[in-house]
Protein backbone atom coordinates (compact mmCIF):
# COMPACT_ATOMS: atom_id res chain seq x y z
CA UNK A 1 0.00 0.00 0.00
CA UNK A 2 1.78 3.47 -0.94
CA UNK A 3 2.39 5.91 1.35
CA UNK A 4 1.38 9.63 -0.52
CA UNK A 5 3.64 12.50 0.71
CA UNK A 6 2.78 15.87 -0.05
CA UNK A 7 6.02 17.28 -1.22
CA UNK A 8 5.20 20.36 -3.02
CA UNK A 9 2.45 22.31 -4.59
CA UNK A 10 1.53 22.51 -8.43
CA UNK A 11 2.37 25.98 -8.20
CA UNK A 12 6.05 25.44 -7.29
CA UNK A 13 7.05 23.58 -10.28
CA UNK A 14 6.72 25.72 -13.74
CA UNK A 15 6.19 23.81 -17.08
CA UNK A 16 10.28 22.68 -17.91
CA UNK A 17 11.32 23.07 -14.51
CA UNK A 18 13.01 20.75 -12.24
CA UNK A 19 12.51 20.39 -8.20
CA UNK A 20 14.19 19.22 -5.51
CA UNK A 21 12.22 18.13 -2.26
CA UNK A 22 12.10 15.56 0.34
CA UNK A 23 9.40 13.02 0.77
CA UNK A 24 10.34 11.14 4.26
CA UNK A 25 13.60 9.80 4.06
CA UNK A 26 13.88 10.49 0.55
CA UNK A 27 15.13 13.04 -2.03
CA UNK A 28 13.03 13.10 -4.79
CA UNK A 29 13.69 15.11 -7.88
CA UNK A 30 10.33 16.58 -10.10
CA UNK A 31 10.00 17.82 -12.99
CA UNK A 32 7.28 19.53 -15.53
CA UNK A 33 7.19 18.19 -18.66
CA UNK A 34 4.30 19.94 -20.62
CA UNK A 35 1.95 20.14 -17.74
CA UNK A 36 2.93 16.44 -16.81
CA UNK A 37 4.24 15.90 -13.50
CA UNK A 38 7.06 13.17 -13.01
CA UNK A 39 9.33 12.20 -9.80
CA UNK A 40 12.21 10.56 -9.74
CA UNK A 41 14.50 9.42 -7.18
CA UNK A 42 16.54 12.97 -6.65
CA UNK A 43 20.14 11.90 -6.51
CA UNK A 44 21.78 10.50 -8.83
CA UNK A 45 23.39 6.67 -9.48
CA UNK A 46 26.81 8.44 -10.43
CA UNK A 47 27.67 10.00 -7.62
CA UNK A 48 24.79 11.27 -5.84
CA UNK A 49 24.31 14.34 -7.28
CA UNK A 50 21.28 16.23 -7.41
CA UNK A 51 18.93 15.38 -10.22
CA UNK A 52 16.32 17.90 -8.82
CA UNK A 53 18.56 21.26 -9.56
CA UNK A 54 19.19 19.47 -13.12
CA UNK A 55 18.33 21.27 -16.67
CA UNK A 56 15.27 20.09 -18.12
CA UNK A 57 15.05 20.03 -21.62
CA UNK A 58 12.50 18.40 -23.38
CA UNK A 59 11.74 15.52 -20.94
CA UNK A 60 15.49 14.95 -20.09
CA UNK A 61 17.22 16.19 -17.68
CA UNK A 62 21.12 16.35 -17.16
CA UNK A 63 22.78 15.71 -13.89
CA UNK A 64 24.48 19.37 -12.59
CA UNK A 65 27.59 17.56 -11.55
CA UNK A 66 28.92 15.55 -14.48
CA UNK A 67 25.91 15.41 -17.33
CA UNK A 68 24.25 12.07 -16.64
CA UNK A 69 21.33 12.59 -18.71
CA UNK A 70 17.46 10.57 -17.86
CA UNK A 71 14.28 10.53 -18.92
CA UNK A 72 12.33 11.70 -16.25
CA UNK A 73 9.20 10.30 -18.26
CA UNK A 74 10.89 6.87 -16.93
CA UNK A 75 14.09 6.93 -15.37
CA UNK A 76 16.15 5.65 -18.61
CA UNK A 77 19.69 6.80 -18.89
CA UNK A 78 20.27 8.10 -22.56
CA UNK A 79 23.53 6.39 -23.08
CA UNK A 80 23.44 3.25 -21.18
CA UNK A 81 20.47 0.46 -21.09
CA UNK A 82 21.32 -0.51 -17.92
CA UNK A 83 20.99 2.25 -15.45
CA UNK A 84 17.03 2.90 -14.70
CA UNK A 85 16.57 6.07 -12.12
CA UNK A 86 13.75 4.32 -10.28
CA UNK A 87 10.62 6.21 -10.69
CA UNK A 88 7.88 7.35 -8.07
CA UNK A 89 4.19 7.81 -8.46
CA UNK A 90 2.72 11.00 -8.46
CA UNK A 91 -0.70 12.19 -8.25
CA UNK A 92 -1.94 15.35 -7.74
CA UNK A 93 -4.55 16.51 -5.32
CA UNK A 94 -5.70 20.40 -5.74
CA UNK A 95 -3.15 22.32 -5.77
CA UNK A 96 -0.87 19.91 -4.02
CA UNK A 97 1.74 17.52 -5.52
CA UNK A 98 1.70 14.03 -3.89
CA UNK A 99 4.13 11.07 -4.46
CA UNK A 100 3.95 7.26 -3.37
CA UNK A 101 6.38 5.85 -1.32
CA UNK A 102 6.35 1.71 -1.00
S1 LIG B 1 26.65 12.68 -10.04
FE1 LIG B 1 25.23 12.84 -11.66
S2 LIG B 1 26.45 12.71 -13.43
FE2 LIG B 1 27.84 12.46 -11.80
Amino acid sequence: MPNWLRVAAVTDLADGAALECVAGDRIVALFNVSGEIHALDGVCPHQGGPLGKGQLTGGIVTCPWHGWQFDVRTGQHQLSPSICQPSLAVKIAGDDILVALE
